[in-house]
């Protein structure tokens, strides 16, 4: 399945890890179909790791656990879709899940089948366990065939974090996303580390198959199983806003059940998420950043129709002030065009004048603008 724009969504994982059963999930269902976020773009409900039971059936195929799941898989998939959701669950490439459940090994056909039975459009698949000998490409090109073979359209989300130099190979197994890096935790710190890790993988972003760069964190607030420190709101945003611009699928991590409304506010930044979900998915580029130190990272990317995306993270906890050049964009002064800035958290607007924008950024936070070409006063 190609999806042509980073993939949106809510995940179990970073706040219920093991802690999950049918009701939650119903509830989770009912909230994003009517709260609004479907409507924004958020689309898959996804069901993460410690949803079977230990052993598979006497035929070789995974069960679903009674406890958590009384109604079967097929039940769970048949509510999300009744909502106008897509149904999306978690398997691995090694003998076991990361948690400890049964992996999809030498079973991705059948796996595939079975998702596929159950109604499954989405299926995100890890790498913990896997053999020490044969290579990951093989393993995630198996799932990747046995998915295209199933006979449903579902999602192929691969999650080996980066590691063995995924971005060389992902492309070939029929992914259209995959973890770029290491798992997140709910703390500015594992923010700032992601981000980071992030700068040198931004070449294999693309059509088709987007760099993850793990479930969102935004409104957990130190709760949750992923939980550390727990972020500010103006953390959360600005996380949100590098996700966003990074083309980053949005996979929600908070239990919507009980956002706040500055988490919802977050989360359904309309500007934003126009700038995530653009058709030309065109690579960022960093800007120089001499001015301002490695902690405010300036980043700019050409959206469809002509306009440029510019961002400006402050990962300090401190004041910082970035300054960046029009002529990097493309846009030197000798071209008789500027830029009419817009702001997409503060609507403030302006207009660039001596090819040179300086934006003061309160501690860990950030400006996001969509800049449209005009010809210079
Ligand atoms: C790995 C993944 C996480 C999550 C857990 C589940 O750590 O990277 O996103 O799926 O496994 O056990």
């Amino acid at each position: 399945m190609i999806k042509s724009t980073p993939p949106m969504g809510w995940n179990s994982w970073n706040t219920f890890g093991n802690d999950i059963h049918e009701q939650m999930i119903f509830e989770t269902a009912d909230v994003l179909a009517d709260s609004g976020l479907a409507a924004k773009g958020y689309e898959y409900l996804v069901i993460d790791d410690c949803w079977s039971l230990k052993e598979r059936d006497a035929a070789g195929r995974l069960v679903a656990d009674p406890v958590k799941f009384p109604h079967g898989m097929k039940a769970v998939a048949d509510y999300v879709h009744s909502k106008g959701l897509k149904f999306g669950m978690y398997s691995c490439a090694g003998n076991l899940t990361c948690a400890g459940y049964p992996g999809s090994f030498e079973h991705e056909f059948i796996d595939a089948e079975t998702f596929a039975s159950w109604g499954v459009d989405f299926l995100k698949y890890d790498y913990c366990y896997h053999s020490p000998i044969i290579p990951g490409q093989y393993l995630y090109r198996r799932m990747g065939l046995a998915l295209e073979n199933c006979g449903r359209d579902i999602l192929f989300s691969a999650c080996s974090w980066g590691v063995d130099e995924t971005h060389e190979w992902i492309k070939t197994t029929g992914a259209s996303m995959w973890r770029s890096t290491g798992d997140i935790a709910d703390s500015w710190e594992s923010v700032k580390n992601l981000a980071k890790q992030q700068e040198r993988l931004h070449p294999y972003l693309g059509h088709g198959c987007f760099n993850d760069m793990d479930m969102l964190i935004v409104g957990m607030y130190g709760k949750g199983n992923v939980a550390l420190t727990g972020c500010t709101d103006t953390q959360y945003k600005t996380h949100f806003s590098l996700w966003a611009f990074l083309s980053s699928p949005l996979m929600i991590g908070c239990d919507i059940r009980h956002m706040s409304q500055a988490t919802r506010q977050i989360l359904t930044n309309d500007e934003i998420i126009r700038i995530n979900q653009d058709p030309a998915c065109r690579q960022p580029f960093k800007l120089t950043s001499f001015w301002s130190g490695d902690d405010v990272l300036n980043y700019a990317r050409h959206l469809d129709g002509g306009d440029i995306a510019i961002g400006f993270f402050n990962l300090n906890d401190h004041p910082a002030t970035a300054r960046v050049n029009l002529d990097e964009m493309g846009l030197p002064h000798s071209t008789g065009k500027t830029l009419a800035m817009k702001e997409l958290w503060t609507g403030e607007q302006f207009t660039v004048t001596n090819s040179t924008i300086i934006k003061d950024l309160a501690p860990c936070d950030c400006a996001v603008y969509r800049a449209r070409i005009i010809d210079q006063p």
